[in-house]
């Protein structure tokens, strides 16, 4: 690294990290190929969570940086403002085909909290032109993440990412999550009687249901501590929504296209959301873009001839940003091409059977994931998930240490072959019994 860059790194203020300490040992990431990166020095590591569960299908994919670079020549940018372009009609085709036609009319974003933002417009909006202007509450669940922006964050249920922000917006309820492992009741699946679900039922009758307007939820909490629903929680969650006439919005920001073995996260639990939003994977991290796909009777009540005020009072300049349209085609096409979400199905057995190896070293706890998207949770005893993290990466591996703090989370690119799922396990390992070795000497 040049002497100007390294004196110079904390010119640039990077997300959730403490420049103090950064700025002591910065790591420059400058290129990448399949599941690799390389920083500046040569040091090869594995993108275990394919660069924040956004490069799903591995870096440098020419076919798509092909198709990005053709779209830039042709027409890098027009706005969406009273015109149309090709890439972004030729994306909402694809995200429908894709979800069977479920959905057909799709809002583009350029990142995943705007699309949370975007979907909470929407569904106030919604109710107001349905004549319930007061259903304006947005209920989700505590340990959640949904962004960064005031809405996305007003919905997150992890305190530390709000404290300093407050206040967040008005209308934000929580209720408990679905985590099995520590169950809020102290309770077992299915004798708890889902009394986690049944929360929401509680709550929109405790705060009116005229007043509530939508439920939102991961499909898989991600950040939070990849806390995976018992298999009814949806559905019973779903039936509450719709007793209410509570709209259901799904944040598959980090689960759409593909990551749980699924076209969206929640087809695992057979339902389907009012409205869903992706992000991240959509165009596999090659350029921000993000969508919110909303089901015709929502769309059908912002039509009205006679009514300006009816239509949507909401976008960004680079809504369906044709470029980033472009990678989110190449990017789908690729993974329908290449069956993907089968091959992440078929390697969720293989990859559970690989972590499960781990459950030997005694500071992991549990082992929990579905698709590609896998916690290790460590003992809370010491900070025992920096730790791993740290020898991890000195091995040549990354790893995401999430919100639940003692979780260490997985999230390999979809190409990844078995040999490289074996590596990935093989340097955890390592690495978790070295942090083992610490506790020995507490
Ligand atoms: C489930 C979920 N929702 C929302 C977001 C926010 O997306 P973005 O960082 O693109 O704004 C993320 C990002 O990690 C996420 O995982």
């Amino acid at each position: 690294m040049s002497k100007k860059i390294k004196d110079n790194i904390d010119m640039v203020w990077h997300p959730y990290v403490q420049m103090e300490e950064y700025k002591l040992k910065p790591t420059l990431i400058v290129e990448g190929n399949g599941i690799y990166v390389k920083d500046v020095y040569g040091k090869k590591y594995i993108d275990g969570i394919s660069s924040l569960w956004n490069v799903c299908l591995g870096h440098n994919n020419k076919e798509i940086i092909n198709e990005i670079m053709g779209q830039i020549n042709e027409l890098e940018y027009f706005s969406l403002y009273g015109y149309s372009n090709k890439p972004s009609m030729e994306l909402a085709l694809m995200i429908s085909e894709i979800t069977q036609h479920r959905y057909k009319r799709f809002f583009f974003t350029n990142s995943g909290s705007e699309g949370v933002d975007s979907a909470i417009k929407i569904i106030r909006q919604y109710f107001k032109n349905k004549g319930q202007a007061k259903r304006i509450k947005i209920i989700s669940l505590e340990s959640s993440f949904h962004g960064v922006t005031y809405g996305a964050m007003s919905a997150g249920g992890i305190p530390i990412d709000s404290e300093q922000y407050k206040p967040i917006l008005e209308g934000f309820i929580k209720i408990v999550p679905p985590y099995c492992y520590r169950c809020h009741f102290k309770k077992e699946y299915p004798q708890c009687n889902l009394m986690c679900a049944n929360k929401l039922e509680e709550v929109i009758l405790n705060e009116d249901p005229e007043t509530v307007a939508a439920f939102i939820a991961e499909p898989v909490l991600g950040a939070g501590g990849i806390i995976i629903p018992p298999d009814n929680y949806f559905i019973r969650i779903k039936e509450i929504c719709d007793k209410y006439g509570v709209k259901l919005i799904i944040d598959e920001i980090s689960t759409g296209f593909g990551r749980l073995g699924s076209v969206l996260g929640i087809d695992n639990w057979n339902v389907k959301p009012d409205i869903f939003i992706a992000a991240k994977g959509i165009s596999s991290g090659y350029l921000p873009l993000g969508v919110v796909g909303v089901e015709d009777e929502i769309y059908e009540m912002f039509l009205d001839e006679k009514d300006s005020n009816k239509k949507l009072n909401h976008g960004f300049t680079t809504t369906g940003h044709p470029v980033c349209c472009k990678a989110g085609v190449a990017t789908l096409r690729f993974l329908q091409r290449e069956k993907m979400i089968e091959k992440v199905k078929e390697k969720e057995a293989f990859f559970r059977n690989q972590l499960e190896q781990l459950k030997s070293i005694s500071i992991v706890e549990d082992i929990r994931g579905k698709g590609l998207m896998w916690a290790v949770e460590l003992t809370d005893e010491f900070d025992f998930t920096s730790l791993t993290y740290e020898i991890a990466k000195r091995k040549g591996l990354i790893t995401f240490i999430t919100d639940a703090s003692n979780v260490l989370a997985l999230f390999p690119p979809f190409i990844s072959t078995e040999e490289e799922l074996i590596k990935i396990r093989e340097i955890l390992q390592e690495s978790l019994i070295v942090a083992e070795e610490k506790l020995s000497l507490l």
